[in-house]
């Protein structure tokens, strides 16, 4: 009787506390979750419209390098800034499931919706981070620069930067071509 009594309490005993330790564990967040179709598209268009808005932004510095925008040092410099900020969080918007070799070829038939990744990233993607921090740093250096001649040459240095991330890491466009009818 009594180690009946015994082995009930010790039941009732680990209910509480597993209650208790439920009770004390926040719930699981959404993240880990498996992402959704929607989801990789989303992110797709997230860093393609960052990339984008970042090209808007250098466009300005490739107007001042070639003169055909009167350098402005404070707006230079505070475009530098963003785009550094937005190179850091550029590589984080990378998750295995937006390589385009495995989005579907549904996805990459659609200009809206297709990447220009190259899936080599998913092979190296240490190296691939690292040159969006150090790119991200070289931008950083230019908001700080302190004279005109500094600011060009970094702006000059931060377009060739784009440029070979580009080289390693970004599918060379297909040229568009316009279809003629055959005469
Ligand atoms: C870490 C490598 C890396 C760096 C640094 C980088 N890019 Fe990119 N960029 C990419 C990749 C990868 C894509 C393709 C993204 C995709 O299609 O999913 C891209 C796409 C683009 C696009 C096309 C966006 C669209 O409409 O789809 C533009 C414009 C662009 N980059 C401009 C720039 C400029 C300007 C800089 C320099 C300030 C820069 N990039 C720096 C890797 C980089």
């Amino acid at each position: 009787m009594t180690k009946r009594i015994l082995a009930l309490s010790l039941v009732a005993f680990s209910l509480i506390a597993a209650t208790a330790y439920s009770v004390a564990q926040p719930p699981q967040p959404d993240a880990v979750a498996p992402a959704s179709a929607t989801r990789i598209l989303d992110l797709i268009t997230a860093r393609r419209v960052l990339m984008s808005a970042i090209g808007t932004k250098t466009d300005i510095f490739r107007g001042y390098v070639d003169e055909s925008i009167p350098l402005d040092g404070e707006r230079g410099r505070e475009l530098a800034g963003d785009i550094s900020t937005m190179l850091l969080a550029f590589p984080h918007l990378f998750p295995p499931e937006t390589n385009p070799d495995t989005v579907g070829e549904e996805v990459q038939a659609d200009p809206a919706t297709s990447t220009l990744a190259n899936a080599a990233i998913w092979d190296d993607f240490d190296a691939f981070y690292s040159e969006a921090e150090s790119v991200s740093d070289l931008a950083l250096q230019l908001q700080e620069t302190e004279t005109d001649d500094a600011f060009l040459a970094g702006a000059t240095d931060l377009i060739a930067a784009c440029d070979s991330c580009h080289a390693n890491w970004r599918q060379e466009e297909e040229p568009y071509e316009i279809p003629i009818p055959f005469q």
